[in-house]
């Protein structure tokens, strides 16, 4: 069942091609984002520990994220690439965080839409990698499941939140992050990475 938003903009062509010329780069990058995706999730168990009809589903996002971080690594070192030594602020987190309410309430509301919509630009930056690796069947292969893993996580967050709030108001906020979140995806800069 699909319940996150189609993106508000589509990530252009050129972004595709500067991944494709430091790829090894982008795998390092692509690693740390799985990394910090499974502690996305578990900070979400640290932080609100009294809601306890997501906990398990939290856990077993992170999980996911973890398994993902280990073929990242996997596919890595085949390649003799290490992990990035230096892991620089993630400019695109960095500007939807700024988007989050202060109180409590709705700021929990505002992490759990962001998460939906970080998933969704992940599934959508996948499939576009993996529609352009087709010297690299084993690496399509994966970024074939990743994209359709990243897909379901968009929807996952999405339901966690109606848990929570009325469908109108999740939808609603929703929007809103997801028409801000493309504005920001279009200033950023192109570099060999997720975001
Ligand atoms: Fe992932
Ligand atoms: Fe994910």
């Amino acid at each position: 069942m699909k319940l996150s938003l189609e993106l508000s903009a589509a990530t252009p062509p050129e972004w595709v091609r500067t991944v494709m010329s430091g790829f090894p780069a982008f795998l390092q990058d692509h690693a740390d984002c799985e990394r910090k995706a499974s502690a996305m999730a578990m900070s979400f168990v640290a932080k609100y520990p009294d809601r306890v009809e997501i906990i398990p589903e939290l856990i077993e996002t992170a999980l996911e994220e973890l398994e993902h971080f280990q073929q990242v690594y996997a596919h890595m070192a085949k390649r003799q690439i290490r992990l990035a030594k230096e892991i620089s602020q993630d400019p695109y987190i960095r500007a939807l965080m700024d988007l989050c309410h202060t109180d409590p309430i709705n700021r929990f509301l505002d992490r759990l839409l962001l998460a939906s919509i970080i998933e969704c630009r992940g599934a959508e930056r996948f499939r576009l990698v993996c529609a352009a690796l087709d010297s690299e069947p084993e690496l399509k292969g994966f970024y074939h499941e990743l994209w359709t893993s990243e897909a379901k996580h968009g929807n996952i967050f999405v339901k966690m939140a109606m848990e929570y709030f009325p469908q109108e108001k999740v939808y609603s906020r929703l929007n809103e992050l997801n028409t801000a979140e493309g504005r920001i995806v279009q200033g950023l800069e192109l570099r060999p990475a997720l975001h």
